[in-house]
């Protein structure tokens, strides 16, 4: 899977990126099957489909249905394409599939309620870059520190979402960039908005599962992971495929949290980490800065208290999204600890 420039590449990315194998003789037939100029419509597709179906188990013709239903002609073809392919184990929990997070951020993307809180308790932040994460302005002042970026170095962005934090560092620092995210919506948006930060020449993103990334080995000089290490199922794969990305001085800045010593272990999934440190050097990674970030914390609280504040029937769905986590999150809050973590290989 190779870095993408329109959505539906991006898409198609997205898809293989669920798939070991891929048939081309597959995409040919669906290309012919579902074009419209052709006279074809969507009732031979769904044929072709209940085929697939047939032939691969009732589960995976469901998820194409459902897929076929929302996206538009080009992404169908890449969806019939990859339906030929031997499906790769995805994490099975909805709350943390890429569909989740494609709709958050439909959602955050027509969200100037949300975006006016995100700046004012957590900002000010450069136009346009709109984090949706919970590191305050200071704290992503000093990631961008600790990543030592030069003008030319590579860096990577994993788990970039809407991309504008690894944009913002790549501007300021003359890096290139890449995005990686497992969230189709996520890299369309990032890589429709990188024209106002960058030449677009200079930055590429995938749609890809961060543990799992193709990228070439040894080819960034730092790689940034804001706010999302708590969200993957693999985190050793994740941590694992950013030390072999790196060049051998490259440096990995992690935002997280962590579980009090001595807190249970089924805390919400958020809080669900008890020593990145150690992850981190399980996977090959040689730890540099390990930090509490108490401020961090208390700007977070002070977030979610104003997003509850604003929260009422007639909010954004970002906004209700936030103050439901809020509410399921502060009464943890003392539980947990932020984390600002560098590391080599
Ligand atoms: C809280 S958001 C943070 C986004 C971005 N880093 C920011 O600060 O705005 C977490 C991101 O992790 C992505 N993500 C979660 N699990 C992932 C996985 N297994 N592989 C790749 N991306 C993943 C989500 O799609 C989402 O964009």
């Amino acid at each position: 899977m190779g870095p993408a420039e329109d959505p539906a590449q991006v898409q198609t990315s997205a898809i293989a990126g669920q798939f070991e194998r891929v048939s081309a003789r597959a995409a040919l037939a669906s290309t012919w099957a579902l074009d419209p100029r052709l006279g074809c419509g969507r009732g031979f597709a769904l044929g072709w489909l209940v085929t697939v179906d047939a032939a691969y188990g009732h589960g995976q013709a469901d998820v194409l249905v459902s897929r076929m239903g929302r996206a538009d002609y080009l992404p169908r073809i890449s969806w019939c394409a990859i339906a030929r392919g031997r499906r790769r184990t995805v994490p099975d929990d909805d709350a943390l599939s890429p569909d989740v997070f494609d709709e958050v951020f439909a959602w955050i993307s027509e969200a100037p309620q949300t975006n006016e809180l995100f700046d004012r308790m957590l900002g000010p932040f450069p136009p346009g870059v709109e984090p949706f994460s919970l590191v305050p302005r200071q704290g992503l002042d000093r990631v961008l520190t600790e990543l030592r970026l030069a003008p030319d170095d590579h860096l990577v962005d994993l788990c970039c979402g809407r991309g504008g934090i690894g944009l913002w560092f790549a501007s300021v620092s003359g890096a290139r960039l890449t995005g990686v995210d497992f969230s189709p919506g996520a890299i369309a948006q990032t890589s429709r908005r990188a024209d106002g930060f960058m030449p677009r020449s200079r930055a590429s993103f995938v749609v890809a599962d961060a543990a799992d990334t193709s990228l070439p080995a040894k080819t960034a000089d730092a790689v940034v992971c804001i706010d999302a290490l708590q969200l993957v199922p693999d985190k050793n794969g994740l941590l694992r495929e950013a030390a072999r990305i790196l060049w051998p001085d490259g440096r990995i800045a992690i935002t997280t949290w962590e579980r009090c010593r001595g807190e249970p272990a089924d805390l919400p999934p958020s809080y669900s980490i008890a020593d990145t440190a150690a992850l981190a050097e399980a996977a090959g990674l040689r730890v540099l800065v390990r930090e509490e970030c108490d401020d961090w914390l208390e700007q977070e609280r002070t977030f979610y208290q104003h997003v509850i504040a604003e929260d009422g029937d007639e909010a954004e769905p970002a906004l209700r999204l936030l103050a439901e986590e809020g509410r399921s999150l502060l009464p943890h809050s003392a539980s947990a600890r932020r984390l600002l973590l560098v590391a080599s290989v």
